[in-house]
């Protein structure tokens, strides 16, 4: 017996939901695309929100001292990583810190990496802010993706980057890098002198007993170079209240990251985010430990089902609720496959062509939905690619 509840499919078109407003249009749709959760969050979230909107003024607020000592004993217990409290910087959200940092470590034109396939903001962020994108190619060995150190080192080096954005856990791939990966991730940035952005969004979501080593534990000499970007937001479902930190423990990338940062005015913080994020670290982890059962099911769920009942090829997390779906079996044809997938499948899934050229034929599939809505969909998929 559970706790919490884990299948009440909430009524995301209330909120407008980004996920949910194309059902809008067409009520067959089923969306399992963007990274939210169709979850319903921990009782004391809520219970903090209806506090706040009782409360009736919703002026600026500044952080409370509570919440960042609350980020320093989630660090603390879940990494065992003892957060400077100087280091500590909060921002609106990861992506715009990731933009801060590109703004902040590079010049236009100047050379910044991420590896493909990933997350697409990356890409975008790098080149918008007219920096030249090198894209580091990950490998498929023995069913999840690795990284290909030479080609990594060479194309630092032939390219003089400056900055390596980095994703660990990965989305797409589920990949929980090893503390031996981020050893050698850590020791090519020192050696060419690259800033390295470690997006850690989705640290607290390994799963299958794998561990996550946040960047800064895995040496201690990483911290001269590293910028650590991380939230609760992805845990604990509250990415509409906007609200992250960076730990950078180097005073010099610290201060020009700070200076970045409110020439952008992106130093205030909605009162909202604030709240969400101390009450997420105080009050989430029980919820946080039945949600990762329950994203376990769900993944060993369409594994089993696909791979019995499909050719589709599930890609099987090591962590994050994001399943990297490969349809290579059935065409070369990747836009008459997704097509297929909206039109017949009448599934909404992140197209793999994002995430970079290595998405072609691949699509993302969120598991973090009611146990009923991942087995409709794998059903859908299986009569669709029969
Ligand atoms: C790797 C990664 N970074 C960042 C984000 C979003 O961060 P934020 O909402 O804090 O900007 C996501 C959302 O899916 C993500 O997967």
């Amino acid at each position: 017996m559970r706790q919490y509840d884990f299948t009440t499919l909430p009524d995301r078109l209330k909120t407008n939901s980004v996920k949910w407003k194309e059902v809008q249009k067409d009520k067959d749709l089923l969306p399992l695309w963007v990274a939210d959760m169709d979850f319903l969050t921990f009782p004391e979230m809520t219970k903090a929100f209806e506090d706040f909107a009782q409360y009736g003024v919703y002026g600026y607020s500044s952080p409370k001292e509570s919440l960042f000592q609350s980020i320093i004993a989630w660090e603390k217990q879940e990494q065992d990583y003892l957060v400077e409290r100087d280091a500590l910087i909060l921002i609106e959200g990861v992506v715009p810190a990731i933009s801060v940092a590109v703004q902040a470590f590079s010049k236009e034109g100047e050379a910044v990496l991420i590896n493909t396939p990933v997350y697409p903001p990356f890409a975008r962020t790098v080149k918008m802010n007219k920096r030249k994108l090198i894209t580091n190619s990950l490998i498929e060995i023995n069913g999840h993706f690795e990284i290909d150190f030479a080609q990594l080192e060479k194309d630092i080096k032939e390219n003089a980057v400056k900055i390596f954005i980095f994703c660990s856990p990965h989305n797409p791939g589920g990949r929980v890098w090893s503390s031996e990966e981020l050893l050698k991730v850590g020791e090519i940035c020192r050696k060419y002198g690259v800033i390295l952005v470690s997006d850690e969004i989705h640290q607290d979501l390994a799963l299958f007993g794998h561990k996550h080593h946040t960047i800064n534990t895995v040496s201690d000499n990483f911290k001269d170079f590293t910028v650590l970007l991380s939230s609760a937001t992805k845990t604990f479902n509250i990415a509409g209240t906007k609200n992250s930190f960076a730990v950078i423990e180097n005073p010099e990338l610290r201060q020009a990251f700070k200076e970045r940062q409110l020439a952008n005015n992106q130093h205030e913080i909605s009162s909202l985010g604030l709240l969400a994020t101390e009450t997420a670290y105080t009050y989430g982890k029980p919820w946080l430990q039945e949600l990762k059962t329950v994203i376990e099911e769900n993944i060993n769920y369409s594994l089993e089902t696909l791979t019995k009942n499909s050719k589709i090829q599930v890609m099987k997390p090591e962590g994050t609720y994001l399943v990297w779906l490969d349809f290579s079996d059935y065409t070369d044809n990747h836009s008459a496959l997704s097509r297929k997938i909206r039109e017949e499948a009448k599934l909404i899934l992140n197209d793999g062509l994002s995430y970079g050229r290595e998405g072609k034929k691949h699509f993302r599939l969120n598991m973090a939905a009611p146990k009923e809505v991942i087995q409709e969909a794998c059903q859908r998929l299986v009569e669709t690619f029969a």
